[in-house]
């Protein structure tokens, strides 16, 4: 299904809302995501980018402002509409899985299930695709506890690609993750033409994979657009308050950020 994305006039804090009220912690955020876009949410440590995903899955409620999806408010709906809408990989990874990888993954497909539904074979085939597509399928047996971190996180991936979720919504996705699964895994996003919103660190993958970006600083967005747009020098210093040099990358003729280090 298509499925356009709408963050609209956001505003949360944690905690009391009327104590906050004067300077939430995110302030009347707005930002889409086009149906089957790749955008990339940047922005230095503690600017709002987990908060803004966890306002963008009915996880926590925003205190003004919307979000959409194709026109209809996900607080409108049962949270198990959301979990049939929206995957989400978050940058925490939960420890307390007794199961297998194959039995984690198959998580995914509970949102389309009914209570005492068995698994199907069709199910089974999504879940192996799903652990394909991540270069997992060889572990489905191990335990879930016993991977290395940025298998974890793949594994992870997986069970929210078994969800066949119309948005994906992914918490720094590539942090525990080499550089050979690195560009996989922004390759395979890319592929998917899932419409996809990604808190990103490293801002080159960002500027090589994503369609779009948008920049939050202090909770608030204060540039959106194509990495050509939005990755000036003047941006990352005011921003990040860092010094690079920007130019094109001489193979993917996106931007490429090289920071020049202080003595
Ligand atoms: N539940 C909470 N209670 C108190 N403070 C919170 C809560 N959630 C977020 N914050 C604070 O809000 C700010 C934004 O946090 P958030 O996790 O959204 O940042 P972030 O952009 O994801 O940062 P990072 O790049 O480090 O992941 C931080 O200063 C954080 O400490
Ligand atoms: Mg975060």
């Amino acid at each position: 299904m298509p499925c356009e994305f709408y963050i609209r006039d956001v505003r949360w804090s944690p905690g009391d809302r009327e104590r906050d009220a004067a300077s939430p912690l995110l302030k009347d955020v707005t930002l889409d995501v086009a149906t089957g876009e790749f955008v990339g949410l940047i922005g230095p440590n503690g600017s709002g980018k987990t908060s803004l995903l966890r306002c963008g899955f009915r996880y926590a409620k925003p205190h003004a402002g919307q979000t959409t999806l194709d026109s209809t408010d996900i607080w409108s709906k049962p949270p198990r509409w959301s979990a049939r809408h929206i995957a989400v990989l978050l940058q925490e990874l939960p420890e307390d899985f007794g199961l297998t990888v194959e039995q984690v993954v198959k998580i995914g497909r509970t949102p389309h299930k009914r209570l005492l539904d068995a698994d199907t074979h069709q199910d089974a085939a999504i879940v192996a695709r799903a652990l394909d597509d991540v270069g997992m399928r060889q572990a489905s047996d191990r335990m879930f506890l016993t991977l290395s971190g940025g298998e974890k996180q793949r594994v992870l991936l997986a069970r929210a690609l078994a969800q066949q979720p119309d948005v994906l919504m992914l918490d720094e996705p590539t942090s525990f993750l080499d550089l050979q699964h690195q560009v996989e895994l922004m390759r395979l996003i890319r592929q998917l033409r899932v419409t996809t919103l990604a808190s990103i660190h490293d801002l080159n993958l960002a500027a090589a994979y994503c369609d779009r970006l948008h920049v939050i600083a202090n909770g608030a967005i204060v540039a959106s657009g194509t990495p050509e747009t939005v990755l000036t020098a003047d941006l990352l210093r005011r921003v990040f308050q860092v010094e690079t040099i920007v130019d094109t990358h001489p193979v993917t003729l996106r931007p490429r950020i090289t920071l020049i280090h202080p003595e």
